[in-house]
């Protein structure tokens, strides 16, 4: 078991530390090309002919692909649409030839997602998978299947999957623009550098280890609720964050679009809740420090995971830092430091994060 753990006490922290080599190998072969992406896995014609995507997905594999629908919008200009498995499948949906639906399941065996793919498939979509288990469910029924090379993961809760999914999706963003001219070549070699840089980034990251999320565990692995707030793509980061405490923690969690706040989140608020929020460097940072002073002003406590370098002001009482990199690309580090803080506040509790009560790593029943 120890050997297994690679050293590591809990195959959920290994797998964290193996997210560097997730990403890396993921990207590996599809980012030979300084301007551009290679998906061989995946029709050209169908890429740059296809009028929508759709995406179905449950629990972390959604968050990856709400990422996902940020980067394919912006960067290949295509109407993206996002729904959890459960409900697509049973909601009639409008979909047919034209169609490219797109299942991430890291297990290829999550019987809603299965269904949801199968039913697009019936009404003449195209449908690919993103998965990390050859020749898995997913993989015989979609038209092409795109892998990520994680790894096989034992912890119940997905950590390196998730970054792998991640990336997975800037890929085939990066290769529909480049199909779809909708990014210039310059933009294109500035996002796949980028890229290419992450697992460095991520690697440095977790060497380094966190002095202020074990402080911020050590103050709050008591509290009874945490509320995660992001905009953007800090949004899928903040819902990742707040799956994985609840999942491994047994803390309620709520995580909102930050600019939903006022509409009802915010009467949650004490001074002992904590209140983490996905600030990094975007365009929609200011709006994000205003989320943030909002917070400050009901008394919550404010955790913030911010780019090195970037003054969020004397708003957060704690902030825990990613390195900098292109601000569609900052999910990738961001969703890190939020895995780590739920991971130490389990241990803190005392609880087995790898085995979950009440969760199945593959969920195969409805
Ligand atoms: C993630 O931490 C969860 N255990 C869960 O939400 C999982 O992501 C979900 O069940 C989907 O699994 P899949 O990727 O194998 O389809």
């Amino acid at each position: 078991d120890a050997a297994e753990k690679g050293g590591f006490e809990t195959f959920m922290l290994k797998e964290i530390h193996e997210q560097a080599d997730a990403v890396a190998d993921t990207i590996a072969d599809r980012t030979v090309r300084p301007d551009g992406v290679d998906l061989p896995e995946l029709d050209d014609e169908l890429l740059r002919g296809a009028t929508r995507l759709i995406i179905v997905a449950c629990g972390t594999s959604y968050h990856a692909g709400l990422i996902g629908r940020y980067a394919l919008e912006e960067w290949a200009r295509i109407p993206v649409e996002m729904d959890v498995a459960s409900e697509y499948r049973y909601r009639n949906p409008v979909v047919g030839p034209g169609d490219i639906v797109i299942g991430i399941t890291q297990s290829g065996e999550t019987l809603d997602t299965l269904a949801a793919m199968r039913l697009a498939r019936e009404r003449g979509a195209t449908v690919i998978a993103v998965t990390n288990i050859m020749g898995s469910q997913a993989t015989r029924d979609a038209h092409s299947t795109v892998y990520t090379r994680a790894g096989l993961e034992i912890g119940v809760a997905a950590t390196k999957t998730f970054v792998a999914q991640v990336a997975v999706m800037y890929l085939l963003a990066l290769r529909m623009a480049e199909l779809r001219g909708t990014l210039t070549p310059e933009r294109r070699t500035e996002l796949v550098t980028r890229l290419k840089r992450i697992p460095h980034d991520i690697g440095v990251m977790l060497d380094k280890g966190s002095e202020t999320i074990d402080r911020v565990a050590e103050r709050h692995f008591e509290k009874e609720f945490f509320l995660y707030l992001g905009r953007h793509v800090g949004l899928p980061v903040s819902l990742e964050g707040a799956l994985k405490l609840k999942e491994i923690s047994y803390i309620a969690t709520d995580a909102y679009a930050a600019g939903e706040m006022k509409h009802g989140p915010i009467a949650l608020l004490d001074q002992d809740t904590p209140v983490v929020v996905v600030a990094t460097d975007s365009p929609v940072l200011e709006k994000v420090i205003s989320n943030i002073q909002e917070v400050k002003v009901r008394g919550a406590h404010v955790i913030a995971v911010a780019t090195e370098g970037t003054d969020l002001g004397d708003n957060a009482e704690d902030t825990l830092r990613v390195p900098p990199t292109d601000w569609m690309l900052q999910p990738l580090l961001a969703v890190i430091p939020l895995q780590l803080l739920a991971y130490r506040i389990a241990r803190l509790r005392g609880l087995n994060v790898d085995q979950p009560r009440n969760l199945a790593k593959t969920v195969t029943v409805e």
